[in-house]
């Protein structure tokens, strides 16, 4: 029997690890939602980081280029929330660096998609009304980091997957699960070694099947329709194999309309999303 996912991967030594940045304020989400002050302090603790919000804060989309020299006036111009999502992502990308880059496979363009997707969970969160916004943020963000992973130490399996894939003209998923390596499970793999909690491992496995998710299902079809919706509006990485038709989970209870709403405010925001993120990405 071949290797499973979980002991191939037990045999890589450097994996990343969690970034220590991202666990302070995963760890500290709760109470770092009434503490700007507490959020600036783990900023200013990594001066890389530090250094992007301020670029961030100081690009032309915000209307403040140079003026902006502390992380505290980053907070008052950026929004608390914009910087903590800043710090979430940017300590992500962190921990992968650029060594993730296949042709097939553009590190920033693939980031672009984690954020875009990231974005988009936490609109539809917000208009359901009953899931954490801020949460959907960070599940969109990890959905596809075993993508990163198989970038990262299996790219021979990725070329085999995406001829694969190209036969058998299927979505890369489908094609991974065929193969038998899949960037859902390396995720959940990864996420699981982070000590992530219970729906983030969840969102990570199931976010291309949300029904399998048994209790989080709510959580992982938000994920799944951020994910569709990235795609069709072009943010970021896409696969050349895309569905014509958005699927609709019926998990959510949305209408059609109300997914076309989340795609107009998104598709307005595109630019500017885009721009304020190449600079945290290092542009
Ligand atoms: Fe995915
Ligand atoms: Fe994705």
């Amino acid at each position: 029997m071949p290797p499973s996912i979980a002991q191939r991967l037990d045999k890589i030594k450097d994996l990343p690890p969690m970034p220590n940045t991202l666990q302070k304020v995963l760890e500290e989400m709760d109470s770092i939602a009434s503490s700007a002050k507490r959020l600036e302090v783990i900023v200013r603790q990594d001066p890389v980081l530090a250094t992007k919000i301020l670029k961030v804060a100081n690009s032309p989309a915000y209307g403040m280029s140079g003026q902006v020299q502390t992380i505290s006036h980053a907070v008052v111009v950026l929004g608390f929330e914009e910087v903590r999502n800043l710090v979430i992502g940017i300590s992500l990308t962190q921990a992968f660096g650029q060594n993730a880059d296949l042709k097939e496979f553009p590190a920033r363009e693939m980031w672009l998609h984690c954020i875009g997707v990231a974005t988009v969970s936490m609109e539809i969160a917000t208009l359901l009304g009953d899931m954490e916004p801020e949460e959907c943020f960070t599940m969109g963000l990890i959905h596809d980091i075993g993508r990163f992973l198989m970038c990262s130490f299996f790219p021979e399996d990725l070329k085999r997957i995406l001829k694969l894939q190209e036969e058998r003209q299927i979505p890369l998923y489908m094609a991974e699960e065929e193969y038998g390596f899949s960037h859902t499970e390396a995720g959940a793999y990864i996420a699981t070694k982070w000590n992530l909690n219970e729906r983030m491992i969840s969102a990570v496995r199931y976010h291309h099947r949300p029904r399998s998710a048994g209790p989080e299902e709510k959580a992982c079809a938000v994920v799944f329709l951020a994910d569709q919706l990235c795609h069709k509006l072009g943010i970021g990485w896409s696969s050349n194999w895309l569905a014509d038709k958005i699927k609709l989970p019926k998990a959510l209870g949305l209408k059609g309309p109300q997914v076309q709403a989340i795609a107009k405010k998104i598709r307005d925001k595109k630019k500017h999303l885009e721009e304020g993120w190449s600079k945290a990405l290092g542009g």
